[in-house]
């Protein structure tokens, strides 16, 4: 446990210190069985598998990860008029996602250097290779006002959290297909709201997120071409990686209130509709789904500040009803947000 915790970011050696910074709530790294993970096989799913990877190497996002030249003109113009409070909130934003984007990174190119097996190889390099250009770029922005993450230094020193493989697939299925709902429900709100917009990085959320959507197909095709990963003590697995993903996102997002209502949603909302697409896409793998959560239960986690209180909350949260439902011969589907 890293034990400065950074309040405000200020200086580039506090942003630094905050995605260094290791707490229940704070995006962390991985590593995984290796051996284990070569050993997968998804011959089942095959014809999928060589359409998706066929989509990797046409690469549609190439040279989507530029910026433009009114980029500089909007941040100039914008950031001035935030409060220093939402600015705060703002770039806690910034080094949070770039902290989990430069997480998936760091695994991918792991999982990459320590398999021989070619389907997962060739995988690996293409996430990888996207989640190094979505950190580069959040990066850009940091570097604006002279708090750019030395990324070299967070892979060197940063803590890394060991998962079973399956664990692995759970969690990142489910952050990659988050991490989709998340950045299209803010597209979508600031299409509608243009004025809101208050930096231009959120004009790249739509073709940005449909990497992240397909790097989820990748895992839903790895978990659908090994059954057993979906079945039995497995789906308990299922339902705690689902209440985790879930409840950290919550109690995270509600740490930056502002941030969503200057945008025109509130942190509830915002989340609800995330839970909502992303309950929707899991059916593509997950043979169950959450019950809707009524009276804020989930609201209680961010209140519950003692580790005893956050813990039953959890363990009800746990437990609730859940809905089993089929899995359709078909994995892949489409974004359609
Ligand atoms: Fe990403
Ligand atoms: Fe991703």
């Amino acid at each position: 446990m890293n034990a400065t915790v950074v309040q405000n970011i200020e200086t580039a050696d506090d942003a630094n210190k905050k995605a260094l910074h290791d707490d229940m709530i704070s995006p962390r790294f991985y590593t995984t069985d290796f051996a284990a993970m070569d050993r997968i096989n998804i011959e089942p799913v095959r014809a999928e598998w060589d359409k998706m990877m066929a989509e990797y190497e046409g690469d549609n996002n190439h040279d989507h990860f530029q910026r433009d030249a009114a980029f500089a003109d909007e941040v100039k113009d914008n950031m001035a008029k935030l409060s220093p409070e939402m600015r705060q909130e703002f770039m806690d934003f910034l080094v949070s996602s770039l902290t989990s984007e430069f997480s998936g990174c760091v695994l991918y190119n792991e999982i990459r250097k320590n398999v021989t097996n070619p389907d997962i190889k060739q995988l690996m390099t293409y996430l990888a290779r996207d989640e190094s250009r979505h950190a580069g770029f959040i990066n850009l922005s940091l570097r604006d006002f002279n708090l750019g993450i030395d990324l070299g230094n967070l892979k060197r020193t940063k803590k890394y959290t060991y998962f079973k493989p399956k664990y692995i697939y759970y969690a990142t299925y489910l952050s990659e297909k988050i991490g989709y709902a998340r950045y299209i429900t803010i597209f979508r709100q600031l299409e509608k709201y243009p004025e809101k917009r208050f930096h231009p990085i959120f004009r790249w959320f739509e073709l940005w997120c449909n990497d992240e959507f397909r790097h989820g197909e990748s895992f839903a095709l790895i978990m659908r071409a090994n059954p057993s990963l979906l079945r039995g003590g497995n789906k308990l697995w299922i339902r705690f990686f689902l209440l985790a993903v879930y409840a950290t996102m919550y109690v995270r997002d509600h740490t930056r209130p502002m941030l969503h209502e200057a945008m025109g949603l509130d942190s509830s909302e915002y989340d609800y509709q995330v839970f909502r697409i992303t309950s929707e896409i899991t059916k593509q793998v997950f043979p169950l789904a959450k019950a809707k959560t009524r009276g804020g239960v989930v609201g209680k986690l961010q209140q519950a500040v003692c580790a005893v209180k956050a813990a039953a909350t959890f363990a009800r949260l746990y437990f609730m009803p859940v809905i089993e439902q089929d899995l359709s011969p078909q994995v892949r589907m489409e974004p359609a947000w």
